[in-house]
């Protein structure tokens, strides 16, 4: 990256006023927060099956083992991905001080992806899947994915090589990895034999699939929920707090330790199996090691605020932000911890990983990604502000509690049970019968069902937030003209 002026947007919205597409990143973002409603819906209900079963009403489309892979396939991928594509398309423009290279193709990229994503709410329900997490999808769709995502990155990297700056702001840097990692894991991990067309064998069997899965698997944790997520960060936190970023040098070395660290973290999801030992421990420790660039690049985010602390307490929209950050500093404190063998043999198969994982999405990507939407969403419809900022403040407490609720009723479910599990008697016997650890757990559940409905509530509000706002813009303009912000270059 060369040096010189760097900015996370200085004087682009002037210099090119009239020549971003911003009608596609509305688009895809309306349709993040559609997804993210639809999504999280699917998890209030499972979350509400596991406390009452019968919630199934005796339907196969309606079980919770073709809902559970439809919530994560819904959450990651329709409104995670989604976000990311919105954010980047939206940044990449701003950032290179160019319009996308082609409106056909990044239309194109909007029907292919949402068509994948309808593709998904009908075949998992039905029981369509390869039965690998998080790449369920059978091949008919990993196909118009894979030609989608190619188109994308086309349109991604093809802006960039025409930007009229020469910097490459380091938010393109974090998108231009989750781009090529997704699409890299999305090809080695969906690599099948089809037999039909809705079922294929994949080309790998034994340890050695499992190890290409938890390859996928980690670096899907790694490529799309975290590295898209930063770039949102480099970029809405200085944009939204008026404040450079606190350490540019800090931010490509974290992007540069990040990249060479996470792909080998993988085997922390396979401890104790019939994977090499060796690899086990190879895991552990690059995931133990992960724990200083994740808080290096958190502190860097937050500290943007330093001198202008007081914002926190007037704007919602930040408060969004640097709680996500917080979030994402617990979830890569409890991550390395969890891949510690001896920790692991008590966390593993417990809600302590589901405590985790939501620490991480709930906590991180769908604060960042609602915080960034808030902040975006005005600019892109020539409006001054939300409707309201009262309602993102409801949203904020609504959001956070409910992210609370969850993930404290899962540590002490999954400490509970890993406990309970574990405890013999002097003869060597079990202390506690399964159906004892379930009875304990059981309030748990209530209590994380109670989050979930809070932080749905959010969304649908949410949602109608957006729609009031873009009903008060008396005309909202594609390509508004936005004042320049101050430069953003610290250090
Ligand atoms: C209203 C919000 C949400 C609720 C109520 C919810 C609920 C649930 C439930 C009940 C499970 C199954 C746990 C189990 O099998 O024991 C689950 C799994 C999962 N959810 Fe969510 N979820 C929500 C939001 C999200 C979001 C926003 C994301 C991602 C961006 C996410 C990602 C996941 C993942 C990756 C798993 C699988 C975890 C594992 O295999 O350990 N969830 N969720
Ligand atoms: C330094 C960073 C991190 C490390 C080292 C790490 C490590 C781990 C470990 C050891 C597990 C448990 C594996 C098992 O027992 O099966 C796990 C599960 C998981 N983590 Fe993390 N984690 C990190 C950050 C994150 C973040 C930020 C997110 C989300 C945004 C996340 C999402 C997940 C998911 C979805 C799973 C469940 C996978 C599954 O079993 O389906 N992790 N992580």
């Amino acid at each position: 990256m060369a040096a010189g002026p760097v900015s996370a947007g200085r004087g682009a919205e002037a210099a090119a006023t009239g020549h971003y597409n911003d009608k596609i990143v509305h688009w895809f973002t309306v349709a993040t927060v559609f997804w993210g409603i639809v999504g999280m819906a699917v998890g209030v209900l499972i979350a509400a099956q596991l406390y009452w079963p019968a919630l199934n009403f005796d339907t196969p489309w309606l079980s919770y083992g073709r809902l559970r892979p439809l919530h994560t396939n819904g959450v990651i991928f329709a409104f995670g991905a989604t976000s990311l594509i919105a954010t980047s398309l939206y940044v990449v423009q701003r950032t290179c001080h160019t319009r996308l290279i082609s409106d056909k193709l990044a239309y194109f990229v909007f029907w292919g992806w949402n068509l994948a994503m309808v593709g998904t709410v009908i075949t998992l329900p039905l029981g369509i899947t390869q039965g690998k997490e998080y790449a369920e999808l059978e091949w008919p769709l990993d196909l118009l994915i894979l030609v989608t995502w190619v188109a994308y990155g086309w349109l991604f990297f093809g802006t960039v090589a025409r930007r009229k700056v020469e910097h490459i702001y380091v938010a393109n840097w974090f998108y231009a990895a989750f781009i090529i990692g997704v699409g890299l894991l999305h090809i080695v991990n969906n690599l099948a034999i089809p037999a039909g067309l809705w079922k294929s064998y994949p080309i790998y069997s034994g340890a050695v699939d499992a190890m290409a899965q938890w390859w996928y698997g980690h670096n899907a944790v790694a490529f799309l929920l975290t590295v898209g997520f930063l770039a949102m960060m480099y970029y809405y936190v200085p944009k939204q707090a008026q404040r450079p970023i606190y350490s540019y040098r800090l931010s490509i070395v974290h992007f540069w330790a990040l990249i060479s660290l996470y792909m080998w973290a993988g085997p922390h999801h396979l401890h104790y199996t019939a994977l090499p030992d060796w690899a086990q421990s190879v895991g552990m420790v690059f995931s133990v090691v992960l724990l200083a660039p994740s808080w290096g690049g958190a502190m860097n985010g937050i500290l943007t605020l330093s001198g202008v602390w007081h914002k926190l307490r007037t704007d919602p929209i930040l408060k969004f932000l640097i709680v996500a950050i917080s979030f994402y500093m617990i979830a890569t404190f409890e991550g390395p911890l969890l891949s510690i063998k001896t920790v692991n043999s008590l966390s593993h198969y417990t809600d302590w990983t589901v405590g985790h994982v939501h620490a991480g999405t709930l906590g991180w990507v769908a604060m960042i990604v609602v915080g960034s939407i808030y902040s975006m969403y005005p600019r892109l419809i020539g409006a001054a502000g939300m409707y309201s900022t009262r309602l993102v403040d409801v949203h904020f407490w609504m959001h956070t509690l409910g992210v609370v609720f969850y993930i404290v009723s899962m540590w002490i479910a999954g400490i509970s049970q890993g406990l309970m599990w574990r405890a013999t008697n002097p003869d060597g016997t079990l202390t506690y019968s399964f159906v004892e650890s379930l009875v304990v757990t059981y309030p748990y559940y209530l209590g994380r069902l109670f989050g979930g409905i809070l932080i749905l509530a959010g969304m649908v509000l949410m949602g109608w937030h957006i729609w009031k706002t873009w009903k008060s813009v008396e005309a909202p303009v594609a390509n508004p003209v936005i004042p320049p912000h101050p430069d953003t270059a610290r250090s």
